[in-house]
């Protein structure tokens, strides 16, 4: 069975067609990044519009590289939440109308569910892949950390999951690109973080991890404050200082340090809390999720404390979001008797809920 799937949900017009939920045949992805970039942060409305731009030739690139016309492509999945409801509007109407002339079967998939499936794609048509050796079993416990989310969730079955914590405050990615500002580092904030952090000293200087009461729940905003005033005092000015001319007061080897204490304390934060969840659900898998997913600091910390025959780390290509991940959750609800939308009433929900 093979599964195109869409995602608009941000930043990115990604199309992609999933063999079996197994197999990668062809992964397209159009970002509109570099037009965010100047203003720090995606901009809905260009998001929007890029998405009306790119999306048709993003889907024939992703059929064409599949070596697919529409007769050999069983349903459509598409991203209908959450997310930037301009966005979602393109992708989902894109998907709606294919549905509706070529007669295929369509389903609306959550977006941050999808994350977790790109860890259940374990071979592919394409080169630079990197694939997981074996599916994830069930129970799951998914570590789900992206630019808008950051969540630990326990899957049973493909329809049977549970939230068990989330963030209170900043997704960790957000937390990641407003540090990022703090240190004058280009968006998306997260890998030039990541980059930086390889040439500090992770001991330099002790971020706080937040405390809170709730087993699995986050708080980022706090030790992206902390980031703050640390960067203030270490040039010696006070909270009144415009936050926006402080990369240009610190050294090099301040920002390295910098970088790499808090990308240091917030995986840690991830990983402490994920651990709790991992000893309590003893899961037989644990997926990592989300943009943040990409980060080797994050993986390094879980090899250090689960069991790496659990651990199923996707290729950093389908970290970030892409419509590989779509197609194969798409597939899984197919599998489990989902029943398709109607293409005429399919609606977007910007604030879905897992
Ligand atoms: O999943 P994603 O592509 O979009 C959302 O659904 O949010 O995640 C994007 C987020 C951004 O905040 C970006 O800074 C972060 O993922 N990110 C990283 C890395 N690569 C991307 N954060 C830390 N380390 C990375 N290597
Ligand atoms: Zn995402």
């Amino acid at each position: 069975m093979k599964v195109l799937g869409i995602e608009t949900s941000c930043d990115e017009t990604a199309a992609s067609v999933v063999e079996d939920g197994r197999l990668l045949v062809s992964n397209v992805v159009a970002s509109s990044m570099a037009l965010h970039a100047k203003y720090g942060g995606v901009i809905p409305e260009i998001a929007a519009r890029s998405h009306i731009e790119s999306i048709i030739p993003v889907i024939s690139d992703a059929l064409d590289s599949a070596q697919c016309s529409w007769k050999d492509i069983d349903a459509i999945a598409v991203t209908n939440g959450a997310g930037l409801g301009g966005s979602l509007l393109v992708g989902v109407l894109t998907a709606a109308t294919l549905a509706i002339g070529y007669d295929k079967p369509l389903y609306p998939i959550n977006h941050v569910i999808g994350h977790v499936y790109a860890g259940f794609m374990t071979d592919s048509n394409l080169k630079d892949y990197v694939m997981p050796i074996s599916l994830p079993e069930f129970p799951l416990l998914a570590i789900i950390v992206s630019g808008g989310h950051s969540q630990l969730a326990i899957f049973y079955n493909h329809l049977d999951y549970s939230l068990l914590g989330r963030t209170r405050d900043d997704a960790i990615g957000e937390a990641f690109d407003k540090v990022a500002k703090i240190l004058g580092l280009p968006y998306p904030g997260g890998p030039n973080i990541a980059k930086l952090a390889l040439k500090g000293d992770v001991k330099s200087y002790r971020i706080p991890e937040a405390k809170l009461d709730s087993l699995y729940d986050f708080s980022f905003s706090g030790p992206k404050t902390a980031v703050l005033r640390l960067a203030q005092s270490e040039i010696g000015e006070n909270f009144n200082f415009p936050s926006f001319e402080l990369s240009k007061r610190l050294s090099e080897a301040q920002k390295a340090n910098i970088a790499a204490s808090f990308q240091y304390s917030a995986i840690k934060t991830i990983v402490t809390k994920a651990l709790v969840a991992y000893q309590h659900y003893l899961p037989k898998s644990v997926v990592i999720a989300g943009g943040v997913a990409a980060n080797q600091e994050l993986r390094r910390q879980l090899l250090e404390v689960i069991p790496s025959s659990k651990l199923i780390f996707p290729d950093i290509k389908l970290c970030t979001d892409n419509g590989a991940m779509i197609a194969t959750r798409g597939f899984y609800e197919i599998k489990s008797n989902r029943s398709p939308v109607d293409p005429y009433s399919i609606d977007v929900f910007s604030n879905l809920k897992m």
